[in-house]
């Protein structure tokens, strides 16, 4: 197994919001990347919006131009898992989808080398049960970026059932070498920040759907009373209503208190197609 050094390769898979970001952050510390999608327009514009983002750095003299340009040809966008079976890392990022993700764990643990680690970026699900889908269950674990990874200083390590020292302390120090922070969860629903975090958009949804306030006054109230970045239903947009309504079903499910129930009004929004930010509708339009 390689330590967080060796790790030369990194392979990504699911090139929306989250594994574009996490490729960008993989190529900028020096990582061949190769970055796979089941959607090849996904992968266009993970391409396009790494370039800016990258470009945006060097403007601003985060990064050398040399370095930017660099770090963009490191990306290679593949179309099949078997072009992964060079990869020392790989991070998954697809849609939070127990059944899908087990599905994609089966593969990898096929087609990656035997000592290739494997790790998800699950907000919520559990690592064990991913890692039970394969035959080595030691070297999966749960590397839970935040939105945007090139912003956020946060990486949460989340250590499934027989997640090994080795393993862990290798992303522990990948995920430094990525210029991140690194907190550490057992692998119970949500682990530590979505358990904490989603109770508190899901009551903001309840708010709104009991006519407590307008969608402004309750984002105004959270941004201006208690200092967050955005307010809760803003927030929501921007994670995803769908990533949202995933997150709590898990909760609900794996922890069986009521108080995790989605509100209704998250759940038809995500019906209707209403998925936030990235579709430009959700709570707020964006168009
Ligand atoms: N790449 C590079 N730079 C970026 C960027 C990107 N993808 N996105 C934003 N930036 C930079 C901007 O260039 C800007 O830099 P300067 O200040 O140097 O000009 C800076 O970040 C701030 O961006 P903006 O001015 O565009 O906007 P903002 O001030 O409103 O900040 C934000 C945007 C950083 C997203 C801020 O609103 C924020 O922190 N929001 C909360 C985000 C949050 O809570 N994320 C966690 C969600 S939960 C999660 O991720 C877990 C889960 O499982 C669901
Ligand atoms: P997204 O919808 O932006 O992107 C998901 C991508 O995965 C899409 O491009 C889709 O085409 C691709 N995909 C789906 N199934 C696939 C498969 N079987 N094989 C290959 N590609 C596939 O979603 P996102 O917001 O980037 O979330 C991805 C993961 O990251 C989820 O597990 C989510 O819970 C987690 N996450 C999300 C956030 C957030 O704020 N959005 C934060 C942290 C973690």
């Amino acid at each position: 197994m390689a330590t967080a050094s060796e790790i030369a390769a990194v392979g990504v898979i699911g090139a929306g919001q989250m594994g574009s970001g996490i490729a960008q952050l993989a190529a900028a510390a020096g990582c061949a990347v190769l970055l796979l999608d089941a959607d090849s327009a996904a992968l266009s514009r993970a391409v396009a919006s790494i370039s800016a983002s990258l470009r945006r750095l060097a403007a601003k003299g985060q990064l050398s131009q040399t370095a930017c340009e660099d770090s963009i040809k490191r990306i290679r966008c593949v179309s099949t898992v078997q072009d992964l079976r060079d990869a020392d890392l790989v991070i998954e990022a697809i849609v939070e989808n127990e059944d899908v993700k087990k599905q994609l764990f089966v593969e990898l643990d096929e087609i990656t080398k035997a000592s290739a680690i494997l790790a998800s970026n699950t907000s919520s699900i559990s690592i064990t049960r991913l890692a039970s889908a394969t035959k080595r269950p030691s070297q999966v674990i749960g590397m839970h970026f935040f939105n945007p990874p090139p912003i956020m200083k946060l990486i949460e390590i989340i250590r499934g059932a027989d997640t090994s020292d080795e393993v862990f302390a290798a992303v522990k120090s990948f995920s430094e070498r990525l210029g991140k922070s690194v907190i550490c969860s057992q692998d119970y629903p949500g682990f530590i920040v979505n358990r904490i975090l989603m109770p508190m958009i899901n009551e903001a949804f309840w708010a709104l759907y009991t006519g407590v306030a307008t969608k402004e006054d309750i984002d105004t109230g959270m941004k201006l009373g208690t200092n967050h970045p955005m307010g809760p239903l803003q927030l929501a947009d921007f994670i995803g209503l769908d990533v949202c309504l995933s997150v709590l079903r898990v909760l609900h499910n794996g922890l069986g208190d009521n108080k995790y129930s989605p509100c209704p009004l998250l759940v038809q929004y995500v019906d209707a197609g209403r998925l936030g930010k990235k579709r430009g509708l959700g709570v707020y339009s964006y168009a």
